[in-house]
């Protein structure tokens, strides 16, 4: 499974992709609101840092807008993935890039029907918000098992993007599942690393190598 930052926070991105964490990034616009930063500046700073899909999101509702938009996303990078929303205006405009050879990911999904009909409009991505379902007492990840289904039947080739990812749950019942990848917060994937035992056994090796009184090198 292939792992997305979901942040346009620059330290973030670096710090994590110096791990290897990090294959893309997907960013929105209430993300570039929280950086602070120009739009078109950060996300050509992300495309530099990070080689894998970077999604940029337009802003605009109907089709015509949202490509002249897409045009001006798709020329920051090579790597730009153009985001449009889950409406009709937004498959026509992922048909239309995609067959241009752009990546498309298709946000704001939150049915199966739906994912059925961003596959059919060739996108590279679907991301069905699971965090969100669980908000309203839906089990968000009932949607990525049947999304799996849905595009396994017909051999769809649309990656499903997990997004609205929360905690390490979501991640490992992301992978359990076959997403194609997740996307989450900076901290979220911080907190993959965490285990007690993993904390408790180093501290035991480090206090009997002390006892040793040796050193390496
Ligand atoms: C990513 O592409 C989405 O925009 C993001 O994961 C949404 O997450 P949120 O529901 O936590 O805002």
């Amino acid at each position: 499974m292939k792992f997305f930052a979901d942040t346009a926070d620059i330290a973030d991105i670096r710090e994590l992709a110096e791990a290897g964490l990090v294959d893309g990034v997907t960013t929105n616009p209430s993300l570039i609101h929280k950086s602070g930063r120009d739009f078109m500046e950060v996300t050509r700073e992300i495309c530099g840092i990070v080689k894998g899909p970077v999604s940029a999101e337009v802003v605009a509702t109907d089709h015509d807008a949202m490509m002249r938009e897409a045009e001006i996303l798709r020329k920051i990078a090579d790597n730009i993935a153009v985001k449009v929303p889950l409406t009709i205006d937004g498959l026509k405009t992922c048909r239309k890039l995609t067959s241009d050879g752009t990546m498309v990911n298709v946000t704001l999904c939150f049915s199966a029907n739906q994912a059925l009909l961003a596959a059919k409009a060739g996108a590279t991505f679907v991301s069905p918000f699971v965090g969100r379902h669980d908000d309203v007492g839906y089990p968000g990840m009932e949607l990525i098992a049947d999304i799996r289904l849905v595009y396994d039947n017909y051999d769809f080739r649309t990656e499903i993007l997990v997004a609205s990812v929360r905690n390490p749950i979501h991640v490992h019942d992301a992978a359990k599942l076959g997403a194609d990848v997740m996307t989450a917060p900076p901290s979220v994937i911080r907190q993959l690393v965490k285990h007690p035992l993993t904390d408790n056994g180093l501290k035991a090796f480090l206090a009997d190598w002390e006892k040793t009184g040796q050193k390496i090198g």
